[in-house]
């Protein structure tokens, strides 16, 4: 069969299958996971170069264990077979797989018997790879050879050469694999001879086509947030669809200084986008009105965004799509028995659940990439820095930095005081590896004197943190004269605050955010 220049990988649900595209992708070639349903008739029109079957949590023998279409081998497109995958191969090949009664995990050093296998050509006979197996391939497909072997796995790479097909016990993937890129890179351009041509601009002409094809002449709403997701969603489909797209973007009141002006701005002026901002502010402070709980903030906060978001969308006439910023992160990894992840909406973008009166079809342009790849499309397509390196913000806002009950006037306090620590740690020269950055307003009250008076006012809270992913963090050791610029700015400038005091905890036990 022709083919075109991508790699499919079908998944089983392993932990790091994202990697593998990842890598497949740093390569320059393009690369999407499917679910590993996907039947052998849909690939061959899809046309990919070569086919990776992923890891996945599961034995080959358990109940309700993930497969996949058989017809996949004979299509004549090289595959690659990874732990589950490799043992889902022999499985399916008449091979035999032993499960095993102890889990192999960690580091494992491999060597490579057959020299001549194309996966390991121009590497070391003796690799370290990442091992985590608990069955193993115990006997050989017809027509495979083994190509290296570990000290607990006889098979830990197999090979048939003359339908390329081959199998790796261990997760190249991995960083822990270190010569593991390599060997990907050999199974994507000496095995399936893909060129290494693909890159951001590529992914954005795949994508606009793609979009182009799905919409026709139809009409797509999008709830914008001003985060770096939903941006580079307006932007993209702006790029394919114009006038199509219809963006809506609920002014909550909770949001920082500036930020719908910014929104306006840029996404309404220069894109010329069909924005519509709705002046929500007042419904939600009224809803908010005596509420403490940060989880009844966050319900209110929530459904008052559906009620707003859904009236507005009633007013615009027949829209048929729905898109979101769902990256691939977001997407569940667990495999359902039918196999493949499903998908989940996210929750801050709050339009999951949207009233049975309003049906669309998603699109989802972004829910194969990871956020710095996301970042990469936003600058292509040439999206401010002010908006693709904004650090995450939480779809409640300030509302979970008060703590306590939610008044304009305390909102306030908080976007002054919040502007000033980000305009302080924005001098910084590495401000971007401060992963999160703001004010937080505190439910009390504290002594102190200005001229010759006695105040009793607000305590500001300053939070920065490090952090990779958001799941843990570290507080960010921010210099002292820019954690005194901090203070002296917030307690002189802004009205009602005469004390702040810097939070030094850590994720976890702490959380990123107050509430
Ligand atoms: P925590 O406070 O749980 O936060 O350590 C981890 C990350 O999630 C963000 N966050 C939220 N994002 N809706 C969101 O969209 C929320 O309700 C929410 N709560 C926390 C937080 O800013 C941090 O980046």
């Amino acid at each position: 069969m022709d083919h075109k220049n991508w790699i499919a990988v079908l998944d089983f649900g392993s932990q790091v299958t994202q990697l593998i595209a990842r890598r497949i992708r740093e390569q320059k070639v393009y690369c999407e996971i499917l679910p590993c349903y996907t039947t052998a008739e849909a690939l061959r029109q899809r046309q990919p170069a070569g086919i990776v079957l992923s890891g996945g949590p599961q034995s080959v023998f358990g109940e309700n264990a993930p497969t996949c279409d058989p017809a996949v081998f004979a299509l004549g497109v090289p595959v690659l077979g990874i732990c589950y995958g490799m043992q889902l191969a022999a499985h399916l090949l008449e091979g035999a797989v032993t499960a095993g009664d102890t889990r192999e995990f960690g580091r494992a050093v491999m060597t490579v018997e057959n020299r001549e296998c194309t996966l390991f050509h121009g590497l070391d006979p003796t690799l370290q790879v990442w091992m985590s197996h608990g069955d193993k391939v115990t006997t050989l497909p017809a027509g495979f050879q083994g190509v290296a072997s570990s000290r607990d796995c006889p098979y830990a790479a197999m090979q048939d050469p003359v339908r390329n097909i081959y199998g790796v016990q261990f997760h190249p993937e991995v960083v822990h694999t270190p010569q593991g890129g390599d060997m990907l890179w050999n199974f994507a351009m000496q095995i399936c001879h893909c060129e290494p041509t693909w890159e951001m601009a590529s992914f954005i002409e795949h994508a606009i086509d793609a979009i182009q094809q799905k919409v026709g002449s139809g009409n797509v709403l999008l709830g914008l947030s001003g985060g770096v997701d939903s941006s580079v969603v307006a932007a993209l489909l702006h790029k394919a669809i114009g006038p199509q797209l219809h963006c809506v973007f609920v002014d909550n009141g909770l949001l920082r200084h500036e930020e719908v002006h910014d929104v306006e701005t840029l996404f309404g002026d220069a894109f010329g986008i069909d924005l519509h901002v709705v002046p929500a502010g007042p419904i939600f402070l009224e809803r908010l009105q005596g509420v403490i709980d940060p989880e009844e903030k966050r319900k209110v906060i929530g459904k008052t965004f559906i009620d707003v978001f859904a009236e507005k969308a009633r007013t615009l006439g027949p829209v048929e799509f729905l898109a979101q910023g769902t990256l691939y992160p977001d997407v569940i990894e667990s495999v359902s028995p039918t196999g493949g992840p499903s998908a989940t909406i996210k929750s801050h973008h709050n339009v999951g659940g949207l009233p049975a009166d309003l049906k669309f079809q998603l699109i989802e342009p972004l829910r194969e990439l990871f956020k710095d790849e996301v970042r990469a499309v936003g600058r292509e397509l040439g999206l401010p820095s002010y908006v693709v390196d904004r650090q995450p913000f939480p779809g409640p806002g300030l509302a979970v930095r008060i703590i306590g009950e939610i008044t304009a006037q305390r909102l306030e306090v908080l976007r002054q005081a919040d502007l000033r620590v980000r305009e302080e740690i924005m001098k910084m020269p590495n401000h971007l590896d401060v992963w999160q950055y703001f004010a937080v307003l505190l439910p009390i009250q504290s002594v102190g004197v200005m001229g010759d008076s006695r105040t009793y006012e607000n305590v500001i809270a300053v939070r920065a943190v490090q952090s990779l992913d958001g799941m843990t963090a570290d507080w960010f050791k921010l210099p002292y004269d820019v954690m005194d610029s901090i203070s002296n700015r917030i307690i002189n400038e802004v009205k009602g605050v005469n004390r702040v005091v810097y939070d030094i905890s850590s994720k976890p036990p702490s959380t990123i955010e107050w509430e």
